[in-house]
C-alpha cells in the first residue's frame, strides 16, 4: 500500500507580491555625503562573481577530486560522501517530510502542513512531537480506510533532509542542522529513534522503516521510471546530491556489502567550497549566518541565500553610491528581506520600465525607485543568479565526470539521467538556464546531449515511500 502526497508547494515560496496599501516608505538617516557611483562597485561585484569556463572546470575537478577523498576516509573532505544504505530499489507507504524552507510533514494530496518558525529554534522534542501530530491527524482522518494484519505496525518512508550519518537504512545520527535550523537536542542524535518516540507519545501504531535524504528519495522515486537516472540533485531551499557509487569505489567502507555492488551516496555537496568565487558580501552574509564557515556551496547556489546576497549588496549601493536618493530604506537593513521568488519575478519581467522591479521594491523594501536603479537592481540579481545556476552546473559534471572516470562510457557513453528536484530550480527559468548553458559548455555539444537533466516534482517522497515498502520489517507476502 502506497500513501504519497504531491503537489508540495515551491520551496522558494509563491510568486505572487502582496498588494498591501502603499505606506509610506521609511528611511534610515541620509547618506554620508562621501558618496561614490555605483558603476565601479557593479563591476567589481560582475568581476568577482564572474566564472569563465576555466573556473567552472576548476570547481567540476575540485567536485570530483573532494568525492574521492570523502569516500576514501572519513572526513577526508569537505564531501562527507554518506553511505545510504539504499542499494536496491523497489514498491510501496506513508511517508514524513523534513527539511525545506516550507517545512511540512506530508499527509493527504492536498494536505501540507507547515512547520512554524518557532520550532525551528525549538527542542528536539517540540520539532518531533510536531510532526508526530501531524501524523496522527492525518491517521485520523484516514479513518478505516487502511487495514493491517494484527499485530503489524503501518510503516514510514521518513525523508530527513538534512546531513545524516546513517547507521543502517532506518536509523541514523544527525551531524548537524543547515537552512536556518537551529534545534537544541538533536545533533549526534538519532532522528528515527527521535520521531519514534514522539510517535510512541502519540499513540500511534507506525514506526520508520526507511530514513532517505531528500535527494536519495529522489534519485529513488525517478530510477522507479527510469533506468538512466544516475544522479540526483536538489536545488530549493538548501542544495544536495546524491549518485550511484560502485561499492569497490569506497575504500572507507569495510565489511559492508551489498548484493547489486552498488549504492547510492549522498555527497551532501552543499559543504563544497574550493575555489568558489566568493565576494565580500558572501562573506559577511556567513559571518551572520548560524553556521559560519559550513555550507558555502549551499550559501552561494541554493534558495535561502540568493535574495539575501542581492539584499546586501543593494545595502552597499545605496549607503555608499546613493542607489535609492539620499537615504537608504530602513527595510533594507532587513535580513533575508528579499526573497529568491522576488529576484525571479524581478528577472521575468520584460517591461521597458522594469515595473516588476519597481512594485517590488516599493511593497516589499519601502523603496521608491527611478528607472535606471531599478535596471541595477535587476542587473545585481542577474549576476548573483547566473553565478548560482552556473555553479551548481559545474557542481553536477564534477560527478557525472567523477563517475565517468571510474567507469569509461558508463556516464558520456549513452544516455543518462540526473533527476532534479527543488522550488529554486522547478521555479527560476533563468536560473536553470544558466545551469543547463554550464553544463554544455562544460561538456561540450556531442556529450551533453546524452546528459538529460529532468525535473521530478515531489519525486523525493515517492522514492521515501518506495524505499520504506522495500525494506519493510514484515514479509511481501500478505
Ligand atoms: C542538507 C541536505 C539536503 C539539502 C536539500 C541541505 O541543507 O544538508 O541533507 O539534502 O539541504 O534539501
Amino acid at each position: 500500500m502506497s500513501v504519497t502526497a504531491t503537489a508540495i508547494s515551491p520551496a522558494v515560496g509563491s510568486f505572487r507580491l502582496s498588494r498591501s496599501p502603499r505606506g509610506i516608505p521609511r528611511f534610515r538617516m541620509a547618506v554620508s555625503s562621501n558618496t561614490v557611483s555605483v558603476a565601479p562597485i557593479l563591476t567589481k561585484l560582475q568581476k568577482e562573481c564572474a566564472t569563465p569556463l576555466p573556473l567552472l572546470r576548476l570547481v567540476a575537478d575540485s567536485m570530483a577530486a573532494d568525492m574521492r577523498a570523502g569516500l576514501a576516509v572519513d572526513g577526508g573532505s569537505d564531501l562527507k560522501m554518506i553511505l545510504s544504505y539504499v542499494d536496491s530499489l523497489p514498491t510501496g507507504v506513508l511517508r514524513v517530510q523534513l527539511g525545506g524552507k516550507e517545512e511540512r510533514v506530508e499527509a493527504t494530496e492536498f494536505e501540507q502542513v507547515s512547520i512554524p518558525q518557532e520550532l525551528m529554534f525549538g527542542t528536539s522534542e517540540e520539532l518531533f512531537d510536531f510532526i508526530a501530530s501531524g501524523l496522527a491527524k492525518f491517521a485520523q482522518k484516514e479513518g478505516g480506510k487502511f487495514h493491517l494484519p494484527h499485530g503489524r505496525q503501518r510503516e514510514i518512508g521518513f525523508t530527513f533532509s538534512f546531513p545524516v550519518k546513517q547507521t543502517s537504512i532506518d536509523s541514523g545520527i544527525l551531524i548537524k542542522w543547515t537552512k536556518g535550523f537551529a534545534v537544541s537536542g538533536t545533533a549526534g542524535k538519532d532522528v528515527v529513534a527521535c520521531l519514534n518516540e514522539a510517535m510512541e507519545r502519540q499513540g500511534l501504531d507506525m514506526q520508520v522503516s526507511a530514513l532517505v535524504n531528500d535527494t536519495v528519495g529522489t534519485l529513488a522515486g525517478a530510477r522507479y521510471w527510469d533506468d538512466d537516472v544516475m544522479v540526483a540533485v536538489i536545488l530549493g531551499t538548501g542544495t544536495n546530491a546524491c549518485y550511484v557509487e560502485r561499492m569497490d569505489a569506497i575504500p572507507k567502507l569495510q565489511g559492508y556489502k551489498s548484493s547489486s555492488g552498488r549504492t547510492i551516496i549522498n555527497t551532501e555537496w552543499g559543504a563544497f567550497s574550493k575555489g568558489l568565487p566568493l565576494t565580500e558580501f558572501d562573506r559577511e552574509m556567513d559571518a551572520a549566518s548560524i553556521n559560519p564557515g559550513e555550507q558555502i556551496f549551499e550559501k552561494t547556489i541554493s534558495g535561502m541565500y540568493l535574495g539575501e546576497i542581492v539584499r546586501r549588496v543593494l545595502l552597499k549601493l545605496a549607503e555608499v553610491a546613493t542607489l535609492f536618493g539620499n537615504s537608504v530604506p530602513e527595510k533594507l537593513s532587513m535580513p533575508f528581506l528579499l526573497r529568491t521568488p522576488h529576484l525571479c519575478a524581478m528577472q521575468k519581467d520584460n517591461s521597458e520600465d522594469f515595473q516588476a522591479a519597481g512594485s517590488i521594491l516599493y511593497e516589499v523594501a519601502g523603496v521608491e525607485s527611478n528607472l535606471n536603479a531599478r535596471k541595477i537592481v535587476v542587473e545585481v540579481c542577474d549576476t548573483i543568479v547566473k553565478r548560482g545556476g552556473r555553479l551548481a552546473g559545474a557542481g553536477i559534471v564534477g560527478i557525472l565526470q567523477k563517475m565517468e572516470d571510474d567507469s569509461k562510457g558508463l556516464i558520456f557513453g549513452k544516455r543518462t539521467v540526473v533527476a532534479m528536484d527543488g522550488g529554486l530550480y522547478e521555479n527560476y527559468p533563468q536560473y536553470r538556464k544558466y545551469l543547463q548553458e554550464a553544463v554544455t559548455e562544460l561538456l561540450g555539444l556531442e556529450i551533453s546531449k546524452n546528459v538529460v537533466i529532468e525535473h521530478t516534482k515531489d519525486g523525493s517522497g515517492i522514492g521515501a515511500a518506495l524505499l520504506a515498502s522495500a525494506n519493510s520489517k514484515y514479509d511481501h507476502n500478505y
